[in-house]
């Protein structure tokens, strides 16, 4: 079977994936690349803002006292500062955590903008053109965060952050609508997640160059934030070699003379009739079904349902707090008394890449549901154990390790099943009439939240100290009871089979039966 899977891949597929995922792997880049160097770019910030560089409580405060495991700088001024002169100085360190939160959030800010226009902008211009126009945005954003060295950097960051994150936004949508397109049929689910992999990817390397001695440094972090515009100018390259679509050409183009070559191309065979005569039952299926609206997703009630439940996956994956941990593990690292913090980011990055690649191993075994439940409750008591360990450090030192171990079990956890899975469950709750809008609005809900924990997790941290996580295991509990009561299961089931199921969870199972079985009549 695994040879049979092998022999369908052509080398112009291979190449066609690698080019598409380059887009994902910068995607993750973005994601990774602000963690390691935020002690550098903060100093720089109060260099900029004129800031001095004595309290950090503002911007590093998950322990009880966070002198205990910063490392301070000694300032013999501050015992004897006048009261005035110490609000002045929470003042200036509550503007750098503004700025600096703002860093790291801008960036979702342009990803929940965006992620609403992928599919938009693949229809308009065809997926190549749409992936080559939308690295404009990557180089644009590249370009603004290499310069900041030299200017208002908190500003050009901000700035160059946002525009990134517009470009992550639109190739959100556009990569796995592209690959999906591309790929036969029993590859699609395996070259799929080859998205979320390169995300990984994306975020490990990251990392690894934003170590001190690589860019992460006072000298280098400029050309760090940057360097996303080297795979985006190499797409823009290989781009040029890739078929486009043959779905977007036949479907909807009507071009089926270049639909035909494209195919020949991407299978390496004169042979195309099984994958024609797929698109042409997609494409009568699409001309029957109507476009539906927003509105009629929450207003129709067999929509209504799997439009809640998928949402509600979007918000577990992100309110679980795991970006918490990708924009900010260093500092987390560093509260929790690990004495070489970024380089247990790196390891975070590294099991992040393992456990994405055994998701994919087990997704068609183990089914979604019980993978996304199993993951749920691992996070959950992940969780309890990160939070009971920083609260514990001034007692034990050895409670740095249960910390440690419990944030590396947290993400394992959070790939084996929240991670991959509400990126693919939600096309299997839709069929093609509301398919494109229920994926549009997965993704914009999936930013939002993104967006709002980069922004106010610094904020909570600050004032839930150690208790951070406790928060966030509450929320974990929250989204597995819901999971577990209201999510069916997808795994080898046809949509017919889904809506039924969605509607024995919603209690309308008889009827559900009912409504079937007139349909068989
Ligand atoms: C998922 C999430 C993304 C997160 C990543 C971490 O793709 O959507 O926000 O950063 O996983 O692996």
């Amino acid at each position: 079977m695994t040879l049979c899977f092998i022999l369908q891949i052509t080398g112009t597929l291979a190449f066609t994936v690698f080019t598409a995922v380059l887009s994902s792997f910068q995607f993750g880049y973005d994601i990774g690349v602000i963690n390691a160097p935020q002690e550098v770019l903060i100093d720089h910030y109060r260099t900029v803002l004129g800031v001095p560089l004595d309290d950090r409580r503002a911007t590093n405060s998950y322990a009880v006292n966070s002198t205990d495991t910063l490392p301070t700088v000694e300032h013999p001024v501050h015992a004897t500062t006048a009261p005035w002169a110490e609000e002045e100085t929470a003042g200036s360190d509550h503007l750098i955590t503004m700025f600096w939160s703002l860093s790291v959030s801008s960036f979702a800010v342009g990803g929940m903008i965006a992620s609403f226009f992928g599919g938009w902008l693949g229809d308009k211009l065809g997926r190549i053109k749409a992936l080559m126009s939308a690295n404009s945005l990557s180089l644009i954003g590249a370009l603004l965060m290499g310069v900041s060295k030299f200017g208002p950097s908190h500003i050009l960051i901000i700035a160059g952050r946002s525009i990134s994150g517009l470009y992550c936004g639109l190739i959100s949508g556009l990569v796995p609508m592209y690959i999906g397109e591309i790929a036969p049929t029993t590859l699609r689910g395996a070259l799929g997640t080859l998205h979320q992999l390169a995300i990984v990817t994306g975020i490990l390397i990251s990392q690894i160059a934003g170590l001190s001695f690589i860019l992460g440094n006072q000298d280098r972090w400029h050309i760090l934030l940057a360097l996303s515009a080297v795979p985006a100018l190499l797409q823009c390259l290989l781009l040029l070699f890739c078929p486009e679509s043959p779905r977007y050409l036949y479907i909807k183009l009507e071009e089926e003379v270049k639909a035909k070559k494209s195919l020949r191309r991407l299978r390496g065979t004169e042979d195309i009739t099984k994958d024609i005569n797929e698109m042409k039952k997609e494409k009568e299926e699409a001309s029957r079904e109507q476009k539906v609206s927003v509105i009629q997703l929450f207003t129709d009630p067999s929509y209504r349902q799997p439009i809640i439940v998928s949402l509600m996956l979007h918000l577990a994956q992100q309110f679980s707090g795991i970006n918490g941990i990708f924009y900010y593990s260093t500092s987390i690292f560093q509260t929790a008394g690990v004495s070489q913090p970024v380089y247990a980011t790196i390891g975070v990055g590294a099991i992040n890449m393992i456990f994405t690649a055994v998701s994919v191993l087990l997704v068609e075994k183990a089914g979604r549901r019980s993978l996304f439940l199993a993951g749920m409750v691992g996070m959950f008591f992940c969780a309890i154990f990160m939070s009971v360990g920083l609260v514990l450090l001034d007692k034990f030192s050895w409670m740095s390790y249960v910390s440690m171990t419990a944030i590396f079990l947290f993400v394992s956890f959070f790939e084996i099943g929240p991670g991959p899975i509400p990126w693919f469950m939600v096309a299997e709750f839709f069929s093609q009439g509301p398919r494109p809008t229920a994926l549009a609005l997965a993704a914009f809900s999936n930013w939002v939240c993104n967006f709002i924990i980069a922004l106010c997790f610094q904020y909570i941290a600050d004032l839930c100290g150690p208790y951070v996580f406790f928060l966030f295991a509450g929320v974990v509990l929250a989204f597995t009871l819901f999971t577990f009561f209201k999510v069916p299961e997808t795994k080898g089931k046809s949509f017919e089979e889904i809506a039924a199921e969605f509607r024995k969870k919603s209690g309308s199972a008889p009827r559900a039966k009912a409504a079937l079985q007139m349909e068989l009549l």
